[in-house]
């Protein structure tokens, strides 16, 4: 039977009409785009909140979205305007099935259907669901294609569950691994995590589902306690160009390109005001200067004060009898603490947003979750995410002249395989709100003991490391699979294997046990994130499968045994030491101190703070190795103005199988006077699959913001004039080509 092991915090939690299935060129199943509009057209029959009365001027389909929530909102009594700012489901949040996260009910006198709220990022959480590979996984495949697919899937069950809005992408930036989300996130680097949460945007969002980005902004930590740098009352000390530069471009992104609907604000204070209220945020650079038209709605009672939220920019307050209880909004009214005004432009964005994806305009949603195609949706688990497993050690192994590496393993030399430790015979998933209650699901035992047969696997789970190295010497090859353990709520208080964990089994003892015994021993991670990896020398081979979804047996396996090349890149660095950490040694940096955390690092986060340290790392970010082997010339960087170019080079596959190669653009920019750069900055990166001998032209076009920093005397993105490094990287620390051009006027 499958076990799944799941964290402290674990909250119980497709062939069908609209959803087809195809096989992309990529060999990657796909939830089809299932347009709002052909979704339409299938059920037109139906009843719609449209469909019945005349004399409603806002079911006009060919008026735009804004001008039938204009016509709406003024057909409302004052007492229908306040009814839609608050939600209306307090029990949803346990996750039942035939439940929703969140409800916030319509207003039946004029077809206002009730909107139904669900979460997460790795999938449908009420009741049984998918279990999608974790976020940062997604975000290791480096492809927003991928992202793509992942998020038509959450899209299609979400929908099937009767639900109109998921709480997902969240794409709050990775500043520390030991961060209880660290999993649910896509990493360290904020051009990454934006590519990752568009693609995943338009994959949710083409399936009628309006996705919410999560959690703005800045919530970059649980706290090591409720009281020791906790997420509820945590003041964020953090620059403005830390902010614009680091923390906000997946937002800016994920409204900018991915045109989500709507935006969770978060629970922690940014520079002293509550983000639900945050003025600088709301107002100012979501709705202002990105031009944000959806609606923003609260984390679970992250409303703190009704006046500047109204005031500020929060439209819906989603967790009920909070701040937007009907009775305090009219008696704020009533004393012109907030306006008329301010209550109708909060109710024309909700729904505004709800006309454009066709709330009006097709039957309320309903729970049809038995028509989930389970089947189809397994093999997409699969398939995503291995293509988001990273190789990060493969050595040789053999006596002379016939030393192959370890990876690919080759069934044919395999008459016993050791498998062990703790998460071996298990599927990893974060706790919290984005814990999955799966369908079913493959663990690595499952999935190996299906590719050589029940009698060629022997499994010892690691409770006892030296029983486990005696049974890994005896057989040909061992792997050795061990976990982490995060969570919601509550940060590591190490960024090790062992933090947190219930059972006292020394995952890194284990792994060095076991090496000495079986020189082919690969090791697998299973972790949420980047962890410390102490032993990393004495193991030839080593795999991070990060927290794999409900079939991740299959796709490790496929890896291993080299059916599909190791295309995962790492999306954040994994440190030498926790000391290295960009929020080590300072209490004030991490957790903070009197509730006070303060981002000193500034823009240096992630592999921009190894690099300006000069810190060895040890693995670094965008590494991983292939089974083959890339050539990379020609690089050529055109100017297309004063402040932007386009790149290109050739890829060659030189090995001997196909393989993914992730091609990296990284540039290192001028220091702005009196400020400090960092050494390299991603903005640009691609995935591509190369047959050996062939080659790939990439093209990567680069606009004014990939040369840009933020200028706080300018308050604006500005270029500096000088000379700009471009490096295509196998990773942040390997550079492949380089070139320099000039921009904005400066000199090389
Ligand atoms: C989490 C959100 C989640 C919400 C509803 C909160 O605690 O921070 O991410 O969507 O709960 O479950």
């Amino acid at each position: 039977m499958a076990r799944s092991a799941r964290s402290q915090l674990k909250r119980p939690g497709l062939a069908a009409a609209l959803a087809v299935l195809a096989v992309v060129a990529t060999g990657l199943a796909v939830v089809t785009a299932t347009s709002p509009v052909s979704a339409v057209a299938a059920v037109a029959a139906a009843k719609t909140p449209c469909s019945a009365p005349a004399g409603r001027p806002w079911c006009n389909t060919s008026l735009s979205a804004d001008r039938r929530a204009e016509l709406l909102v003024a057909a409302m009594t004052l007492e229908e305007k306040v009814s839609l700012l608050g939600g209306d489901d307090l029990v949803g949040v346990a996750g039942q099935e035939g439940t929703h996260t969140g409800t916030s009910n319509g207003v039946p006198r004029l077809g206002i259907p009730t909107v139904y709220f669900s979460d997460g990022p790795v999938g449908v959480r009420q009741g049984k669901a998918t279990g999608m590979p974790s976020p940062l996984s997604l975000a290791a495949t480096f492809d927003p294609r991928t992202a793509r697919a992942h998020g038509a899937v959450v899209g299609d069950e979400v929908r099937r569950k009767g639900n109109d809005v998921v709480f997902a992408p969240t794409i709050n930036i990775m500043r520390t691994p030991v961060a209880g989300r660290t999993f649910e996130g896509f990493g360290e680097d904020p051009y990454l995590s934006g590519q990752v949460a568009t693609g995943w945007i338009r994959g949710v969002q083409s399936q009628g589902v309006i996705g919410n980005v999560k959690h703005y902004a800045a919530n970059n930590q649980e706290g090591q306690n409720v009281a020791v740098g906790g997420r509820l009352t945590v003041d964020v000390r953090v620059s403005e160009r830390a902010l614009r530069e680091i923390y906000l471009p997946a937002f800016e992104a994920a409204v900018t390109k991915g045109h989500v609907g709507s935006v969770m604000c978060a629970y922690p204070r940014v520079n002293g005001q509550f983000a639900c209220e945050n003025k600088f945020l709301l107002s100012e650079a979501l709705k202002q200067d990105w031009g944000f038209k959806g609606f923003v709605l609260t984390d679970y009672a992250a409303g703190k004060n009704p006046i500047d939220s109204l005031n500020n920019g929060l439209d819906l307050d989603i967790f009920p009898g909070a701040i937007y209880n009907p009775a305090v909004v009219l008696a704020l009214l009533a004393s012109g603490e907030v306006t008329q005004a301010k209550v109708d432009e909060h109710v024309h964005r909700i729904l505004r947003t709800m006309f454009e994806f066709g709330m009006f305009d097709r039957p309320q949603s309903t729970d049809r979750h038995t028509t989930i195609d389970k089947v189809a949706h397994n093999k997409v688990v699969a398939d995503i995410e291995a293509r988001g497993i990273v190789l990060l050690r493969n050595k040789h192994v053999g006596v002379p002249r016939h030393r192959t590496r370890l990876l690919p393993l080759h069934d044919k030399d395999i008459r016993t395989l050791a498998l062990i430790g703790p998460e071996a015979n298990k599927i990893k998933d974060g706790g919290g709100s984005s814990t999955i209650d799966e369908f079913y699901f493959t663990t690595p035992l499952d999935a190996l003991k299906a590719r050589l047969g029940a009698d060629r696997v022997v499994f010892d789970d690691g409770s006892d490391a030296a029983r486990a190295a005696a049974v890994a010497a005896k057989a040909d090859t061992a792997v050795v699979i061990v976990g982490d353990s995060m969570t919601e709520a509550v940060d590591k208080l190490e960024p090790t294997l062992n933090s947190g964990q219930t059972d006292v089994v020394d995952r890194d003892a284990l792994i060095t046990t076991v090496a000495a015994a079986q020189p082919r021993t690969v090791v697998v991670l299973q972790t949420g994130g980047p962890v410390l990896t102490p032993w990393r020398k004495k193991v030839r081979a080593l795999v991070e499968m990060w927290y794999p979804g409900q079939n991740g047996g299959t796709a490790l396996t496929r890896v291993l045994f080299g059916d599909v090349d190791p295309g995962g890149r790492l999306p954040a660095t994994f440190p030498r030491k926790a000391g290295d950490l960009p929020t080590a040694g300072d209490p004030e940096k991490y957790p903070g101190v009197a509730e006070t955390v303060r981002y000193k690092e500034g823009v240096m986060v992630g592999y921009r703070w190894y690099d300006h340290q000069r810190l060895g790392v040890a693995f670094p970010f965008g590494f991983g190795r292939s089974y083959t082997r890339f050539r990379y010339s020609r690089l050529e960087v055109d100017r297309t103005s004063r402040t932007s170019a386009v790149a290109r080079f050739v890829v060659t596959n030189v090995g001997t199988r196909r393989g993914t190669a992730v091609p990296q653009l990284y540039v290192g920019m001028p220091a702005p006077r009196g400020e400090q750069q960092a050494v390299r900055q991603l903005k640009g990166f691609k995935r591509l699959s190369i047959a050996p001998g062939r080659s790939r032209t990439v093209k990567i076009r680069l606009d004014s913001r990939a040369f840009s920093y933020w200028s706080s005397a300018a308050d604006d993105w500005s270029v500096v004039p000088g000379c700009y490094r471009i490096d295509i990287g196998t990773s942040s620390r390997n550079a492949v080509l380089t070139s320099r051009k000039a921009f904005n006027g400066g000199h090389c």
